[in-house]
């Protein structure tokens, strides 16, 4: 072996132990909650806060334009927008449940059960994937604007949220629906 041969290898061994020594155990995330339940409970109240940040009321004294205006409200919109975006990560585990058992996801008939939602997405799962990277880029157009304090992009990003939640639901939870969209 010549010097430099000898020399990489001991860099090498160096960099080896070292990364050896610095091995963390890969951390398995469980899903602590179905898709069902991350609906209701994350993704629905906080992109709610986050489309209703913008709008035009009607009441007897006149019209509001309702508006994030100050840093507060950009904040506060930006922390629900956020949460939304965290949340639809947890959709990605690999062996999450559509729904609790028993519990009802179908409450019009062109809706399906848990069991053919969990069936449907394993047997799309790339398309399933890609419905969540949709939303999430989505998402990020929507925090974008808000770091823009921006009020007709963050319109259009709603707008956009708004297609990527139900391009998922016309695929995975009401395929059979044939009402013209
Ligand atoms: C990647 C797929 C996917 C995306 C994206 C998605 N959803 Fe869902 N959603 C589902 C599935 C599957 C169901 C049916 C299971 C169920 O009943 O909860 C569902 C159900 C729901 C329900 C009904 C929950 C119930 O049973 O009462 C609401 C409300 C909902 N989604 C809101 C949203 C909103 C709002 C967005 C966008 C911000 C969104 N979803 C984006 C997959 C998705």
């Amino acid at each position: 072996m010549n010097k430099t041969l000898i020399f990489s290898a001991v860099i090498t061994g160096v960099l080896l132990s070292s990364c050896a020594q610095n091995t963390v155990k890969p951390v398995t995330v469980k899903p602590a909650a179905t898709i069902q339940s991350i609906m209701v409970s994350v993704i629905d109240p906080n992109i709610d806060f986050v489309w209703n940040s913008i709008a035009t009321i009607n009441t007897a004294q006149g019209t509001e334009e309702r508006r994030p205006k100050t840093d507060k409200d950009w904040n506060e919109v930006k922390q629900h927008a956020l949460a939304v975006l965290e949340g639809s990560k947890q959709l990605l585990l690999e062996d999450i449940k559509a729904a609790a058992p028993n519990a009802n996801t179908s409450s019009h008939p062109v809706e399906l059960s848990a069991a053919d939602i969990e069936k449907t997405i394993n047997s799309h799962r790339a398309d399933y994937v890609q419905r969540v990277e949709n939303l999430q880029s989505a998402l990020q157009q929507t925090i974008a604007a808000i770091d823009a304090k921006n009020v007709d992009e963050l319109e259009k990003a709603g707008g956009i949220v708004d297609q990527a939640c139900e391009q998922c639901h016309a695929q995975f939870w009401y395929p059979n629906d044939k009402r013209p969209k």
